[in-house]
């Protein structure tokens, strides 16, 4: 890895579905899997995939006599083949070659994937090609490939074939395989002109509609040639075989530039029509890839954190800043779509939108806030439908499901196999009612970093209230306790579904459950008082909240259960918890490594992970992870318990102990809440989350879909962790401590419509503002608050503990 690098320098079969994921190219529209051009999916080592943001269909399968719908992230028609071989002979691939050189490389700067391969066949023919390919930054319909093949001891005829192909399904995920797969109906394929073919697919239940054109030219010595071509179409697939000559040592080019419209398009009349008009205005390759680099060198002028200072997590960091913004990015804007956990880059959780955004939206807040209102937007308008839930299961408000897809129905699969034992196994995970609160925190912080009043006002206090009206209703006030309950849940740690041998799912008062549901009625106790009167008139109107309800809203507020472990400070996981056995982890880590699914394993051994103290993933230290110890503080003692920041460490010591970091979630929490009390550890977890995508610590599971809401983490981690940023009372909190590994930062952040730039050392920390039209803004550096006008700049010593 380099700066702005990712350079593979030998062909390995084994690492080609990894490699896929991480090489994927997207444009916050759509993505496509960094797989070779002139390979089919194979179920092994290739598997392309272009995937359309928010492009869901829903299909029913049987399993054991059962019938079963889910709703999948779509495989789309591939756009990529693009192959050749000397005329009658074999198509190329590699692996019926002898590889003399390969290299393959990822370049984030312009998001342009290349790869160079120096090749002999079985007759000694050596020849050398470059492959680059784009999805363009600057025109979310937009991808290129460009070929440039050179003969280096041989001349002669070959044939090279493009095609789009819509015969694709959907087999990216080896557990999903004896799951219906067939998205894609074929509506139509063409040639349009002499260079240009065409297909048209719809998805079978969604009746979505894409349309792509692909213009395939042949250059040689940078003029265009006309060459034979011949077509094949069928209704699913478009080819044309094109016949050149070729010189040794010349080479010859090949560019193939793809059109993709949808039926979701807007300022389109038909997404066919529009994908063959436009292609015919489209230049050649290194054309459309200056654009696209423009785009992308603008996105990281605000979007970059550097620190040259460190060559080892620089890189990684670009990437995942890379992929994220190749998920959501200013083409996303505008369009009714959310956040994938998995990106769209695979299969994997089919594109479905989880609470992952809380560890995203950070990011986005405070540099493309009109990003995270787009994202935002995507739960407001699925409102309507959280409150239908909230309503069928006997609540108030509204009630958003664990895994959100095109509708907002609940998508959570009911039944999932374990690949360890081949069981279908129930799965009871839909039962993490605390996503609410992170869609509720998610616009509150939203509203913290832009102080944007307007969204506020029109959308985002109804989710707020709504999603407190919900927590209002499933809170039951115990007698028996004094205190209100929430029963039937499942907290963040997915390894704890139910209690050992209960016939029914759902675990009692998760603690992180109860303190979130507390902190959303706070919020929108809060909100009800800053919005102006009317406006608060209509919107308890408009979602039936009555005076009682806001008394009760106080009332939950300050007599919410929280369990803790024995006479301890440490807070119990949910009621019960402490009953449960300890695990074994020495001898599971000495088998299975650090990081394992205990669920999985454990299943599989006919044994059941309920039945111990062991976590999936940070669940009690989540509270640590989101709020500060005055906030968490205040809010236990509204709660009416003395809760003292000084027991956060026993805390964090004993679910440090007791969880398997089966989540790549789990390092990041437990990263940050060390950040200040032992910077060492921090960084070791810092440095594994850093690393679960590019090493894929889990072992296979990035191949499927990289992890979005971890490499956003890792980002974050750099961004609010380690210098300390935090909003709070009106202010703008820094209080450096960079780790010893990181000397140097440097970074741009967009807070209450200002950009500053923030330049960080170990005993300096540098704050420019630039010239903009906001009032003056309050920055505090530790401990000190200072006004800002714009267009000033101060610097600060640093001081270090
Ligand atoms: C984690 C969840 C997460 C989901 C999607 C699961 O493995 O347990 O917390 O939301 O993956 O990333």
């Amino acid at each position: 890895m380099s700066e702005w690098k990712i350079t593979y320098d030998a062909w390995d079969p084994e690492q080609q579905p990894l490699r896929e994921a991480l090489c994927t190219l997207g444009n916050g529209h759509f993505a496509t899997r960094g797989a070779f051009e002139e390979e089919n999916a194979d179920e092994q080592v290739h598997y392309p995939g272009t995937y359309l943001a928010g492009g869901y269909n829903r299909l029913v399968s049987t399993v054991s006599g059962e019938k079963i719908e889910n709703e999948d992230l779509v495989n789309w028609p591939n756009w990529l083949p693009l192959s050749f071989r000397v005329a009658g002979e074999e198509w190329f691939s590699l692996s019926k070659v002898q590889v003399l050189e390969f290299i393959q490389e990822l370049d984030m700067k312009q998001g342009l994937l290349t790869r160079t391969i120096r090749f002999q066949d079985t007759a000694q023919r050596e020849t050398l090609l470059v492959s680059r390919r784009f999805v363009s930054m600057a025109n979310p319909h937009l991808a290129a490939q460009a070929w440039e093949l050179t003969p280096l001891n041989w001349s002669g005829e070959i044939e090279i074939r493009t095609a789009l192909d819509g015969r694709v399904i959907n087999s990216g995920v080896a557990r999903y395989r004896s799951l219906e797969s067939r998205h894609l109906e074929p509506i139509k394929a063409d040639q349009l002109d002499e260079d240009t073919i065409y297909l048209v697919a719809q998805t079978t239940q969604s009746k979505l509609r894409m349309a792509q054109a692909a213009r395939t030219t042949v250059y040689y010595d940078g003029k265009r040639q006309e060459v034979p071509r011949q077509s094949i179409v069928e209704p699913d697939y478009a080819e044309q075989v094109l016949r050149v000559s070729c010189s040794q040592k010349q080479a010859i080019a090949v560019e193939k530039v793809v059109l993709i419209y949808t039926s979701r398009d807007f300022a389109i009349s038909e997404p066919l029509l529009e994908a063959c008009e436009k292609i015919e205005r489209l230049g050649g390759f290194d054309q459309l890839l200056a654009s696209s680099r423009r785009a992308w060198l603008r996105v990281w002028k605000r979007c970059d954190l550097e620190m040259a200072c460190n060559q080892e997590v620089q890189p990684v960091l670009r990437l995942h800043v890379f992929h994220l913004l190749q998920t959501v990015s200013a083409n996303t804007v505008g369009r009714d779509v959310g956040v994938p956990a998995r990106g769209w880059h695979g299969e994997a959780y089919r594109g479905h939108i989880f609470w992952d955004e809380l560890f995203i939206f950070p990011f986005l807040n405070l540099r493309l806030p009109d990003l995270t209102i787009a994202l935002l937007m995507y739960r407001y308008r699925r409102l309507p439908e959280a409150r239908y839930a909230a309503v069928e299961a006997g609540y108030r408000g509204a009630m958003y499901p664990w895994q959100s897809g095109s509708n907002g129905r609940e998508e959570s699969q009911i039944i999932h196999l374990n690949p360890k034992s081949g069981r279908w196994v129930p799965d009871n995970t839909f039962l993490q009612r605390h996503i609410n609160a992170a869609v509720a925190y998610n616009v509150w912080q939203y509203y913290q970093a832009t102080h944007d009043r307007e969204f506020l006002t029109f959308y985002g206090a109804e989710v707020i209230f709504e999603i407190a009206q919900f927590w209002s209703t499933i809170a039951i006030f115990s007698q028996e306790k004094g205190r209100y309950e929430i029963r039937n849940v499942v907290g963040p740690d997915e390894y704890h579904t139910e209690y050992p041998g209960s016939e029914a799912p759902g675990l009692n008062n998760n603690a992180y459950t109860n303190v979130m549901a507390v902190w959303v009625i706070q919020c929108a106790l809060k909100v009800s008082k800053m919005l102006d009167t009317s406006r608060v008139a209509e919107l308890m109107d408009k979602c039936s909240i009555s005076t009682e309800d806001l008394e009760r809203w106080q009332h939950i507020s300050q007599r919410m259960y929280v369990p803790f472990i024995g006479e301890s400070n440490v807070i119990a996981q949910f009621e019960g918890y402490e009953q449960l056995d300890e695990f074994p982890w020495e001898e599971y880590k000495a088998k299975y490594g650090e990081a394992m699914r205990l669920d999985r394993i454990l299943e599989s051994e006919n044994d059941n992970v309920n039945k111990y103290k062991a976590s999936k993933q940070a669940d009690v230290l989540m509270l640590f992870y989101l709020f500060s110890s005055e906030e968490l503080t205040s809010t236990f003692e509204r709660m009416g318990y003395g809760f003292k920041p000084e027991t956060i460490p026993d805390n964090i010591a004993y679910y440090e102990a007791r969880t398997s970091h089966g989540s790549t979630l789990s390092k990041i929490v437990h990263s940050w809440v060390l950040a200040r009390s032992d910077r060492k550890r921090s960084w070791t977890n810092f440095e594994i989350a850093l690393m679960s995508d590019v090493e894929d610590i889990q072992g296979g599971t990035t191949s499927e879909g990289i992890h979005l809401g971890a490499m956003a983490g890792t980002v974050d981690l750099v961004q609010r962790c380690y210098t300390g940023l935090e909003i709070r009372d009106k202010v703008l909190w820094f209080n450096p401590v960079l780790p010893d590994e990181i000397e140097c930062l440097n970074f741009q952040i967009r807070y209450r419509s200002h950009w500053l730039s923030l330049n960080f050392t170990h005993d300096k920390m540098v704050i420019t503002f630039d010239k903009g039209w906001s009032k003056q803004v309050k920055i505090g550096v530790q401990g000190q608050v200072y006004t800002f006008k714009t267009g000033e700049k101060r610097e600060f010593d640093i001081k270090r503990d």
